[in-house]
């Protein structure tokens, strides 16, 4: 599986340093790659009503759904601790809306990436846009 770019790795380390956390004090910065060749990052952003807090990964879903991006070809998650920190069920579902399974999705800590696995590893048999009969913005392979 090919190394993450450097940008991928740079941005999502700005994300993190913005990021919300005063609750968890675990920053997460994670950025998208679409086939347009757009770079979108965030952060997570927590809530003094803590179930309201947002992942980094929804806060880069959400940029790039604004800027009308919609095709994820590559991901990255960029975190401080000791701990690989993989995306959370939950950022799963929400990348495969727009990622097929075998999108890499690179997993960073202070040092650089420490494991590379696709989304299909993270979300074997996705309940996707195809389980609804619809296509993907690009419309992609059901099953995919
Ligand atoms: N968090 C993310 O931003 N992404 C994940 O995939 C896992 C968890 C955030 C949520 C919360 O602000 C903090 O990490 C601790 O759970």
């Amino acid at each position: 599986m090919p190394d993450a770019p450097r940008p991928m790795l740079d941005l999502a380390r700005q994300a993190l340093a913005h990021a919300h956390a005063p609750y968890s004090r675990f920053r997460v910065g994670a950025c998208l790659r679409t086939a347009n060749g757009g770079l979108y990052a965030g952060c997570n952003v927590e809530n003094s009503a803590y179930p309201v807090g947002q992942c980094a990964e929804a806060t880069a879903i959400g940029a790039m759904v604004a800027a009308g991006d919609r095709q994820i070809v590559e991901v990255l998650v960029a975190t401080e601790g000791a701990e690989l920190c993989a995306p959370c069920g939950r950022c799963r579902q929400q990348l495969a809306e727009f990622a097929h399974a075998d999108v890499p999705v690179h997993l960073a800590g202070p040092e650089g990436v420490r494991r590379t696995v696709t989304l299909g590893d993270l979300l074997p048999l996705a309940f996707g846009p195809e389980t609804l009969g619809r296509r993907r913005p690009d419309g992609g392979t059901p099953g995919a």
